[in-house]
């Protein structure tokens, strides 16, 4: 079904709330969330809510948390989340790199002891939407294995990344390091589909596309999709001292423990650099020239990181975001959770 997005915002507001959350916090959880169903990100937004509700309501994200941020370096520093929501704590570390980069030309900015924090995308925004250029990483629970092994070690550890330009367009990529999402694993389990035998492996290591004998997924890439990864853990989990690579938390184990992730981003201000003017102007003339290459066969277009999303973005606003109807039922419905996650499987739904 379609729902306007200000109607989106305000239901999963609403049960974020009534889970647990301040308004306030509640109110940047869904932020977050409508802006990645928004963009047809749908693995990070309202199908999420029940997770963290049932999270929220059993201690695992903590309620009121004590956030505090150490300016460590003239510019750098360190934000404590306490468990709270990995939301809040990305966007309130975010807008401390934005302010120090507008200061000091760049920062680097880490988020340690936070909780899911979903589609990266939204923080590096933030800041390019002032005029920098940022790039953010973060750990997730191990569930793919390092080229050549057997058994998980990473995790999906996204990289985002996004620039201005000099008109309304602006640079967003934003991905995962595994050939796919554990999600996709699901989908095709759950209609019977085989899965191509890049996406992952069973319990000895083979690839498989029998998607009922996954254990572990792939790294885009093979050995370079495993460096990213491992280069992601290094910035958001080693650097920061919260657990790394096997030891990080499971999503949907135990949740009534905080999950000790981390995240960092690293804000800069081109103004320091080639100058603000002249930065927009030759990325607007890169994404000139990349909308005038000629498709290869079976393309229509040459498109630009991000610019399929706000596309998206644009027809929701018209006819509504697509909300998948057992997912709206439960925002409207009285319930917080119905006991769906916790110790369900290895990597749950
Ligand atoms: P994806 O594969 O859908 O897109 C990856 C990138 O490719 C995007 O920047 C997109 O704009 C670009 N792209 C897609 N089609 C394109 C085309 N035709 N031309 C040019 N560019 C194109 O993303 P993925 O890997 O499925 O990740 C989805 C989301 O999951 C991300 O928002 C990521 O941050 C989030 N995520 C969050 C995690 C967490 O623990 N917080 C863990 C893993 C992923």
């Amino acid at each position: 079904m379609k729902v306007s997005k200000t109607e989106l915002h305000q239901l999963i507001k609403n049960k974020i709330n009534k889970a647990g959350l301040s308004e306030e916090h509640a109110s940047i959880v869904s932020d977050v969330l409508t802006f990645a169903d928004a963009r047809g990100i749908h693995s990070h937004g309202a199908m999420r809510v029940e997770y963290y509700s049932e999270r929220i309501a059993k201690g695992g994200i903590t309620n009121n948390p004590k956030f505090s941020f150490d300016q460590t370096g003239p510019s750098c520093g360190v934000f404590e989340g306490d468990n709270g929501s990995g939301f809040v704590a990305a966007k309130l570390a975010m807008d401390h790199a934005i302010e120090m980069a507008k200061e000091n030309g760049v920062a680097v900015v880490g988020a340690r002891n936070i909780s899911h924090s979903g589609a990266l995308a939204y923080y590096v925004e933030m800041a390019a939407a002032q005029d920098m250029v940022a790039l953010s990483v973060c750990q997730s629970d191990p569930m793919v294995v390092p080229f050549g092994g057997s058994e998980p070690y990473f995790g999906t550890n996204p990289i985002a990344f996004a620039a201005p330009s000099n008109d309304d367009r602006m640079i967003t990529f934003d991905m995962a390091t595994t050939v796919q999402a554990w999600g996709k694993i699901l989908h095709a389990r759950s209609k019977k589909e085989a899965i191509p035998d890049s996406w992952a492996v069973d319990e000895e290591g083979n690839p498989t596309t029998d998607s009922t004998k996954v254990n572990a997924l792939l790294p885009i890439s093979g050995p370079k999709g495993y460096g990213l990864m491992m280069m992601v853990d290094i910035l958001s989990g080693i650097l920061l001292g919260v657990p790394f690579g096997k030891h990080v938390s499971s999503m949907y184990h135990d949740l009534s423990k905080g999950r000790e992730l981390g995240q960092l981003h690293i804000v800069i201000n081109p103004e320091f650099f080639i100058g603000l003017e002249t930065f927009k102007k030759n990325i607007s003339a890169m994404l000139d020239e990349i909308k005038a290459i000629a498709p290869s066969p079976g393309f229509k277009e040459v498109n630009y990181p991000g610019e399929r999303g706000r596309m998206r973005e644009k027809n929701y606003e018209a006819e509504g975001i697509e909300i998948v109807d057992d997912i709206y039922n439960y925002l409207v419905s009285d319930d917080i959770h119905y006991d769906r996650y916790d110790h369900k499987n290895k990597f749950a739904e």
